[in-house]
Order: structure tokens, then sequence, then C-alpha cells
């Protein structure tokens, strides 16, 4: 069952179109990320099914309902913002029992229920504390288990992680994580770290300049994007222009600055002349030091397509794996990642170096 359904929604401030019409639905226990830039439509997206803006043109139904004109309070959803909105003259066991006590809940059934949620969240001793002597980490905690003290069948939350350093912010994520599994709520997540998408998500709606650029699960997303947008804004891309010239065997056959390359075809149709992209990732180039003397056999492979002699130009250490830039032929600069047990000592700095990868690796692209 669907848990939201967004039927041809959009919203428009003025000539500014903050979304375009969109379809799109959230199955019940689904956590779901909207991710995308600054500005691409994220927070009107989840604004409107909260119901604090209202659309310009479609319907929203929440479990089948069209809640479309209903005023937020009567849409049974929790929403947690990313400035906490904790009260601050109130104590933590007050800002949670708050939502209950609106709902004229018992007060020893008040207190039941708040030492629960502080529980959940790990966080059992702190409930007689005012919010400014939280941590940010804890406050964050806090609204999360304000949230989730009136068991909402879905929440929404918008950036509630951004204000956080890198540690806490992977140990919320986590936490999150472990709520959603526990209780089976449906969350609808915004952010615009691809990482923090990447790792939470079921599936990721990827937003750009107000449209959805690809509706996907995190693997998907990274292996098969369709536009040359999703390939750039999850992970690092090497995009390749070229133009489609036929195809030979199981592989397609473009003729780029690079020479012809033999790409993976896709399951959707692509005529011959069409303009394409070629996404290579990084991980998937294999690099070695190009031989002293020259080599007839590689010379013919250079001359194929098959493999490519460059120059690197850097190598930076990233943890475990060590990436090179590496500048070919036409000014073109291909990224290569490689583990960093294998060595990027033996490569120094300007020395010339071949590249290749699998054509099932170079995967074309039809959209920018
Ligand atoms: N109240 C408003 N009046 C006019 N324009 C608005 C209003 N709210 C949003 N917009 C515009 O709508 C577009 C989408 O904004 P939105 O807040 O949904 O982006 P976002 O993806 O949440 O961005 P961010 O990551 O910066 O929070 C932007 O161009 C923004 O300027
Ligand atoms: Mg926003």
């Amino acid at each position: 069952m669907n848990m939201i359904e967004l039927k041809q929604v959009s919203r428009c401030y003025g000539t500014v179109q903050a979304l375009a019409p969109l379809d799109f639905s959230v199955k019940q226990g689904e956590f779901v990320t909207l991710l995308g830039p600054s500005g691409s439509g994220k927070t009107t997206l989840l604004n409107l099914i909260a119901g604090m803006v209202s659309p310009s043109s479609g319907r929203i139904f929440v479990r089948g309902v069209d809640i479309t004109d209903a005023p937020p309070s009567a849409r049974g959803l929790g929403m947690v913002f990313q400035n906490y909105a904790l009260m601050p003259h109130m104590t933590v066991f007050d800002n949670i029992a708050f939502p209950l006590r609106v709902r004229k809940m018992p007060m020893d059934e008040i207190r039941r229920k708040v030492k629960e949620v502080l529980d959940l969240v790990r966080l059992p001793d702190i409930a007689s504390r005012k919010p400014k002597e939280l941590s940010g980490g804890q406050q964050q905690r806090v609204s999360l288990a304000r949230c989730i003290v009136y068991n909402p069948a879905l929440i929404l939350l918008d950036e509630p992680l951004g204000a956080l350093d890198k540690k806490l912010r992977e140990q919320m994520q986590f936490e999150i994580r472990r709520l959603h599994a526990e209780l089976g709520i449906t969350m609808l997540n915004v952010t615009h770290d691809q990482d923090e998408a990447l790792s939470m998500s079921d599936r990721i709606v990827l937003m750009n300049q107000g449209r959805v650029e690809q509706i996907a699960t995190p693997d998907e997303l990274y292996r098969s994007p369709r536009t040359a947008f999703a390939a750039s804004f999850i992970g690092t891309a090497n995009l390749i222009s070229g133009t489609v010239q036929g195809s030979a065997g199981q592989h397609a056959i473009v003729s780029t600055p690079l020479g012809m390359l033999r790409a993976a075809m896709t399951s959707q149709a692509v005529s011959r002349g069409a303009a394409v992209k070629l996404l290579v990732r990084p991980e998937s180039v294999r690099m070695v030091p190009a031989p002293a003397s020259s080599d007839l056999a590689l010379d013919n492979a250079i001359a194929d397509g098959r493999r490519h002699a460059g120059t690197l130009e850097d190598s930076i250490t990233l943890g475990s794996v060590v990436r090179h830039h590496v500048r070919l032929p036409g000014d073109m600069q291909i990224v290569v990642q490689q583990q960093g047990s294998r060595g990027p000592a033996a490569h120094a700095r300007g020395a010339s170096v071949l590249l290749d990868w699998a054509p099932e690796d170079c995967q074309m692209i039809l959209q920018d």
C-alpha cells in the first residue's frame, strides 16, 4: 500500500516553478530520500506533503485519502526540522510531552511514553534538562523523540542532520535507520549529502531544478544513472562525449575524442548518429605504468581505442583508496581510483601511464 501518493503535483511562486508536475509515491514502511542541490525543490515537496504549502496543481493522498486541502494538524504526520525547533524554556520532558498533552493523554501515560522514547533515542537521563544544556546531537535526538512519541505513521525529515559534524551525523544516520527498522515508520528524508542518501535510503528521488531526474534504489542510481546530471551527482563520474557509430556484437561503437570506444548496450533504443555521453566510474579504470620501449601490440591497442596513453598529474590518498588524475590527449582528464594498498608510490607525478576499462563498465547515457 502507498503511504503517500502525489498525482501531478506542482508548485509555482509567481513565475518561479519551484516544482514541476510530479507523480511520486512512497510505500508503507519505506525510507525514501529527496536528494538534490540547493534550490532543486526538496523542501517545497516536503512542505506540500506536510501541508505547510499548498500545490498549484495536482492531488496528494495519504493512505489513499485525498488530503490536499486538509490542514497540517489533520494529516497525522510528524516533522523534524533542521533547526531542532525545541522550545527553549521547557525541559526535555515537557518538550516531548507537549504533543501528548495537546492530545489530552493522561499524565501517567505521558510519563511512561516519554521515558520509552528517551530510551529509544538512548538519552535516558536528561528529561529534566533544558535544550541549551544539551549538545547539538542530543537536541537532534530529542526532536526525533518528540516526533516519534505520538506514533505518526509517517515522518518527514528536512535536513535534520545538516548542523551536525560528520561523526555525529553518521551516528544519527545509524540511529534513524534503527528507529525506522524497529518502529516500522515510513520516513521521507531530505538531504543534499549524497553519502547520507546512499547509506540510508531504500529509494532516492534525485531532484534538479524543480524536476525529478531519477527515482531509484541507491545501487541502481550509482550503477545505471539515466542522465549526465545523475551520473555526476552520485559519486565521481568520468563522462566522455561521443556519437554512436553502430554496434558490434554486445557493444555499441561510439566515436569520441579518445577514439572509437566500445560501450555496453542500454535497454533504451539508440540510433546511429545519436549524441551520447559515456560513463566510466573511477574504480572501473585500470592503470599501469607505460612500458619504456615501444611495442607494436600496444600501439595497435591504443590506435583501436582499447587502451589509452596518458600522463599522471596528481595522486590523492583518501583513507583506504587512492585517486589519480590522468591527462589524456584532447585535454581530457580521467579520474582513476585504486585500493591504497596497491601502491600509488609506484606512479610518480608526470609518469606515463596506460589506462583501460572493460566495455561492460562503459555505459551510454542518452540525456544531459
Ligand atoms: N516562499 C517562496 N517564495 C518564492 N520562491 C520560493 C519560496 N520558497 C522556495 N522558493 C523557490 O523555489 C525553489 C525551490 O526551493 P526549495 O526550498 O524547495 O529548495 P531546496 O531543494 O529545499 O533547497 P535547499 O537545499 O537550499 O534547502 C527555489 O528556487 C526557491 O528560491
Ligand atoms: Mg530545503
